[in-house]
């Protein structure tokens, strides 16, 4: 059956959509990969193009995760494992986006946009957990890493109730894939130089 292998195209190049890209360019004639932190993604955009590209990039990277993981439901009787992998492929190519070199963003919007179309309520917790974290501490990088320790954390305790395993597996992979690419931020968080929401660029 080719539709599986179809739908995980498709989702892998609607997560390939550079919208951090587009929005620099389009308005600012800039890529916002050469400034700030250098990440293609909705935090950067805010700090290098302002509040409203910053917010659009935040709701397009987040729709681009949605969207993928909600195709599946237009082609397919059996939707559940498919809805994951085609989310897990838009983050993929969120993460390395054939429209830009293949240096894109950290994740974090587009697995949530994956999340809110799979389970709203599990969506919903995250980004209690994410936006606490970003009040709390002014850090968006280690509200990021919180985000996915929880989720990893609650796909553990998940999974022991229900053996849903296709979704084990690929929040594991979603909440490796967000920490891994904050490895830098990681580095800066412990160095003290990790720079607060609203404070000079890096
Ligand atoms: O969404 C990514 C965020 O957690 C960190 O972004 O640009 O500060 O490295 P940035």
């Amino acid at each position: 059956n080719l539709i599986p292998a179809f739908i995980l195209i498709i989702a892998y190049l609607l997560g390939s959509i550079p919208s951090g890209l587009i929005a620099g360019k389009v308005f600012f004639g800039i890529d916002i990969r050469e400034h700030g932190s250098g990440n293609l993604g909705a935090t950067n955009s805010f700090r290098v193009l302002g509040k409203k590209a910053g917010a659009f990039v935040t709701a397009a990277d987040i729709l681009k995760g949605t969207a993928a993981a909600l195709i599946p439901l237009l082609f397919l009787p059996e939707v559940h494992v498919h809805q994951l992998l085609a989310g897990l492929f838009a983050v993929i190519g969120h993460m390395f986006p054939v429209f830009a070199n293949f240096r894109g963003g950290k994740a974090v919007a587009t697995s949530a946009g994956v999340l809110l179309a799979y389970s709203p309520w599990f969506f919903l917790l995250l980004a209690a957990v994410f936006v606490s974290m970003i009040l709390l501490t002014k850090y968006v990088s280690l509200a990021s890493v919180t985000a996915a320790v929880v989720a990893f954390t609650y796909a553990v305790i998940h999974t022991i109730y229900t053996s849903d395993y296709p979704f084990f597996a690929v929040v594991t992979a979603l909440a490796f894939f967000v920490i891994y690419r904050h490895r830098a931020n990681i580095t800066r968080l412990r160095n003290g130089t990790e720079p607060k929401i609203g404070s000079a660029k890096k």
